[in-house]
């Protein structure tokens, strides 16, 4: 039986539906983890593989191959709109983005102007081929989150205890406020051209979100987060919004405006469905240093998982963060193959 797009299990439980099985994909499926990406991504910097329609299609399409996941994400990065509106910015292998010029003035949030389709034309040719190649499989959009773009643009960099960030939130919130307004806008205006190029499911990735504590989320953050998942509600996809270490924001990020809500592997996933609250689906949330315990374990673990999803009106496996560059490609195709098999019907 070949399934269509928009009966495609992992669509299916984003509505809350009860597909035929649990549909599986990975956070940082594309990338280092695999021999094919270190080979295709040779001599190429990581932005400027971004930005060629040829390589985004090729990334985003080889976990799909190897791994049958049941939704491809889009191989790009949060920094990527920033770049394309021309902020001086770089991707540093091992590092992370790095920003030139750290944001600490008002007079610097001139450079955040609106992205224009044109910006970004290479990008969403690739979405184009990319929904035409992928046929019944979803292709997910993402964009970062206003709070963790901005910790880059505000730290310069990573952060661990993210204080600069912070400082300037307590400090200054009118700068506060208007950098995230301005991110905010840019990372709708991405959102929403994936989408129309054919994306059909989008991820907002506030990573770093988890280290603010709710109440902190909730007036300085969650407004401006709320404000790019509104600024696509009409486009009728849905929306999955993801942070790292969120245990005590889920119910708060699922009130943002989230369709599905991702989870990190901390809480469980029965009890992170019960903060969430009804009305939601949950995505989640194998720890992703798992993948290096024995086989029997991690399928004992996807198990548990899979049977705590059931309380969830919708369960979208995953790990509860990105793939770790030295996980072996078959442990992944081995826990797809779990996931699939793994009856759900009683
Ligand atoms: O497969 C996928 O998930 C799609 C590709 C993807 C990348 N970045 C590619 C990438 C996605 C969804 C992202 C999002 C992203 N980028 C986030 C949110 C998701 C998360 O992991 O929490 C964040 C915080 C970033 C910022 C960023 N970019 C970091 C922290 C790093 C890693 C630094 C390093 O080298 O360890 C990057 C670089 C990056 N983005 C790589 C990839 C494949 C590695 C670059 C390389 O291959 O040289």
């Amino acid at each position: 039986m070949t399934a269509t797009l928009t009966d495609s299990a992992f669509l299916q439980a984003c509505r809350g539906e009860q597909p035929e099985h649990t549909p599986v994909w990975f956070m940082r499926q594309a990338g280092r983890s695999l021999p094919e990406y270190l080979k295709l991504r040779e001599g190429v910097a990581m932005l400027d593989s971004c930005f060629r329609t040829d390589m985004v299609v090729e990334i985003t399409m080889q976990p799909v191959r190897r791994y049958g996941v049941d939704a491809a994400i889009f191989f790009s990065d949060i920094v990527v709109p920033l770049k394309a509106i021309g902020v001086d910015l770089d991707i540093v292998p091992g590092v992370g983005p790095v920003i030139a010029d750290p944001v600490s003035t008002h007079a610097q949030l001139d450079q955040f102007r609106d992205l224009e389709a044109d910006d970004v034309t290479t990008i969403t040719d690739a979405v184009k081929a990319l929904v035409v190649e992928l046929g019944s499989t979803p292709l997910i959009g993402f964009a970062g989150a206003p709070f963790t773009l901005a910790s880059y643009l505000v730290e310069g960099g990573p952060s661990k205890d993210h204080r600069k960030t912070k400082q300037l939130m307590y400090s200054d919130p009118d700068l506060w406020h208007a950098l995230l307004t301005r991110i905010s806008v840019i990372a709708g205006q991405f959102l929403r051209l994936q989408v129309e190029a054919g994306a059909s499911a989008i991820q907002l990735f506030d990573s770093w979100a988890g280290n603010l504590s709710l109440a902190d989320y909730e007036k300085y953050v969650r407004p401006h987060s709320a404000a790019v998942l509104e600024s696509v509600a009409d486009l009728d996809v849905p929306r999955i919004h993801f942070g790292v270490g969120t245990g005590e924001l889920l119910h708060s990020m699922g009130q943002a405006g989230a369709d599905v809500v991702g989870v990190d592997w901390r809480v469980p996933l029965d009890e992170a469905v019960r903060r969430v609250g009804p009305g939601k689906a949950v995505q989640g949330n194998l720890d992703p240093t798992l993948l290096f315990a024995p086989t029997e374990l991690v399928h004992a673990r996807a198990a548990e998982i899979i049977d705590a999803g059931r309380s969830a009106e919708g369960h979208v496996f995953n790990l509860g963060h990105g793939v770790l560059p030295a996980t072996d490609p078959d442990s992944l195709a081995r826990l797809v193959d779990f996931v699939h098999g793994y009856d759900i019907s009683l």
